[in-house]
């Protein structure tokens, strides 16, 4: 078979077989069948457990693993794990948690933990038909759903409430079931979703029973939302402008925090700033979403669609000076689980809950939010003082040295070279040319 022709069956094919077919397609066959069995983990139980994540699978993809130590939150002090291929990410968290370790820590707090899902329907009858019915239409789905909402509630969790929300105004005969649930420790994607699809039959049934020879009812879709504005954490840091001298810079504290809380008011105002702004927020967010086996896909949407909550694209976190004392803060919505999903299955996630001291749901969505803001906050000290080239690049000159196969005494040498000058790839590759020449 080649891997140029249409592929049917592929996922019914041994993972040798699968291998082979991509590898016939490569520049180096051998090469990549190497790498790819080399990157398997040893523990064929662990490998089997990581092929059942994904279908298709063929080998693991290794990314660092990496800890920001002294995390202060709430006056507990945490060491992050955090997965994150961007070199300067873990060493910027690092740096935030030390800078704020000694002037008081994350102040940290969960607002809400409700989520949302959603039966989208059509509604062709009367509309007063409808209405009137849905008292008597919840109380069914609330019985009816009990076998699997029973044990979430023993959990503390279950459906909060159940909305008839009408969208005929945007779109024809369009109506929602709108829930909202706690979860209790778990994200509950899967608890959701077979809450709604539960409930979208009973539904359906329940106007059927009524004797119609068409039905007034078509089902759209079950789904829940992953935008969680009622699912809110919200951290901050505070200290006196006078403590606030950066290393290395020139600026007095007064004027370090002036430029600072001028940076995040461009990032609230102009969506250009706005969206790199929150992406460095999410450089640490995400980075121990993967380490917990979270989804950050989900937070990413959420945080996305709640940075436009005002009509207008705007910065997740804020800061401000007041009276002598500089705040920044971040609130954001955060949908995580410690039970279910990967959180226990992945190998190192299991770990990763394990160094942070087994955390319930708010408290990883503290911890979380405190690494978003950590990140935040080293990367504006970075861009209002000395920028962000000279730390990022530093970090960097590893990856430059390792694509253009320096080795070690070469690296050792290039590292004493861009000490104090402008690292660049063709800086180095030039520095590399001459040393090499020399021998
Ligand atoms: C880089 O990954 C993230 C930053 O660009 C964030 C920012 O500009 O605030 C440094």
């Amino acid at each position: 078979m080649s891997n140029k022709d249409l592929i049917k069956g592929f996922s019914r094919l041994s993972r040798e077989e699968k291998i082979e077919i991509i590898a016939s397609g490569l520049s180096d066959h051998d090469g990549f069948i190497r790498e790819i069995r080399q990157l398997q983990h040893p523990d064929p139980e662990i490998q089997d457990n990581l092929n059942n994540f994904s279908e298709n699978s063929i080998s693991n993809f290794p990314l660092p693993y990496g800890i920001a130590p002294n995390f202060l939150i709430n006056g507990h002090h945490y060491l992050v794990p955090m997965v994150i291929e961007e070199s300067s990410v873990v060493a910027a968290a690092s740096s935030a948690s030390r800078f704020w370790f000694q002037r008081g820590g994350f102040h940290a707090e969960v607002k809400n933990m409700l989520k949302i899902g959603q039966v989208h329907f059509l509604w062709k009858d009367d509309p007063d038909r409808l209405k009137s019915s849905f008292a008597e239409l919840r109380d069914r789905i609330l019985q009816g759903t009990k076998h699997i909402t029973g044990k979430m509630e023993e959990r503390g969790g279950g459906i909060t409430q159940i909305e008839l929300v009408d969208l005929t105004g945007k779109i024809k005969n369009a109506y929602q079931l709108r829930f909202s649930f706690n979860t209790a420790e778990s994200m509950g994607a899967n608890f959701i979703n077979s809450v709604l699809e539960e409930s979208a039959i009973i539904m359906k049934n329940f106007f059927q029973q009524e004797g119609d020879p068409g039905s007034p009812i078509e089902i759209l879709m079950a789904i829940l939302s992953n935008y969680t504005p009622e699912c809110i954490v919200k951290v901050e840091t505070r200290g006196n402008i006078k403590d606030l001298e950066v290393k290395g810079s020139s600026l007095s504290g007064k004027d370090f925090a002036r430029r600072f809380v001028q940076a995040v008011e461009i990032a609230k105002n102009d969506v250009y700033r706005a969206v790199t702004h929150n992406k460095g927020i999410f450089n640490g967010i995400d980075a121990v979403i993967i380490a917990t086996g979270n989804d950050y896909r989900a937070i990413e949407a959420a945080g996305h669609a709640y940075a436009s909550r005002n009509g207008q694209y705007s910065s997740l976190s804020y800061s401000e000076l007041s009276e002598g004392e500089f705040v920044h803060g971040l609130e954001i919505p955060m949908a995580l689980g410690t039970v279910g999903g990967l959180t226990r299955l992945h190998p190192l996630a299991k770990w990763s809950f394990e160094i942070l001291e087994d955390p319930d749901a708010p408290t990883l969505m503290m911890i979380a939010a405190s690494a978003g803001l950590a990140n935040n906050f080293s990367a504006i000290r970075s861009l209002v003082t000395v920028g962000i080239q000279k730390g990022h690049m530093k970090m960097h000159l590893d990856n430059i040295l390792a694509f253009l196969g320096a080795t070690v005494d070469e690296s050792e040498k290039a590292h004493k070279e861009f000490t104090n000058k402008t690292i660049s790839h063709s800086g180095v590759e030039n520095f590399l040319k001459q040393i090499r020449s020399k021998k």
